[in-house]
């Protein structure tokens, strides 16, 4: 399932791969954050996918996706409502999200749903360890769905 959802994440403009979405990071952070992780499945195959947890204050979500062939249909709505509901059911009040500024297809699906442009903070970054030698690059693996009813 992890080559699944990373290959559609890489299907996905706007998503950002690094060495933090190893398999290895990746099952580090569902086991932090058990039940707010989801996946949208049509015939098995995964269509979309979200990936949220907290720290204890705040929650976050990350690379939420959803196959091109099955956009507009709610499954990310659906995916986005799933995460918060954990958050919240965690005792979590707040839940923010990274993403580009130049996705403006993206900033307009979180708006759709409430979600508002923070002018009042911004993100730094700093680098405190060189990225281990991690192969999160799969096989390329492209795949249609026609049918995104099921998931
Ligand atoms: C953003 C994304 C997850 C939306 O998934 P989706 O399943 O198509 O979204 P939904 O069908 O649930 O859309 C819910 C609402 O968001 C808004 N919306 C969704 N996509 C939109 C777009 N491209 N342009 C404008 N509004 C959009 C609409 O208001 C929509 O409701 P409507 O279809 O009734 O008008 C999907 O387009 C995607 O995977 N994009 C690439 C990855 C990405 O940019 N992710 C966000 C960064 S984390």
């Amino acid at each position: 399932m992890y080559d699944d959802v990373l290959a559609l994440w890489k299907q996905c403009e706007g998503i950002g791969i690094s060495e933090a979405d190893s398999r290895e990071s990746i099952m580090s952070y569902l086991a932090r954050n058990p039940g707010m992780s989801f996946i949208a499945q049509a015939h098995g195959r995964p269509v979309g996918a979200v990936l949220a947890g907290h720290d204890g204050r705040r929650g976050y979500i990350h690379h939420c996706a959803v196959h091109p062939n099955c956009r507009r249909q709610g499954i990310g709505r659906q995916l986005v409502n799933r995460c918060l509901d954990a958050l919240k059911d965690a005792g979590i009040q707040k839940c923010h999200i990274f993403i580009f500024n130049s996705n403006d297809d993206g900033i307009a699906f979180w708006k759709s749903m409430g979600w508002t442009t923070r002018t009042d903070i911004s993100v730094l970054s700093r680098t405190i360890a060189p990225a281990p030698d991690t192969h999160v690059m799969p096989e390329e693996k492209s795949y249609e769905n026609d049918d995104c009813q099921t998931y």
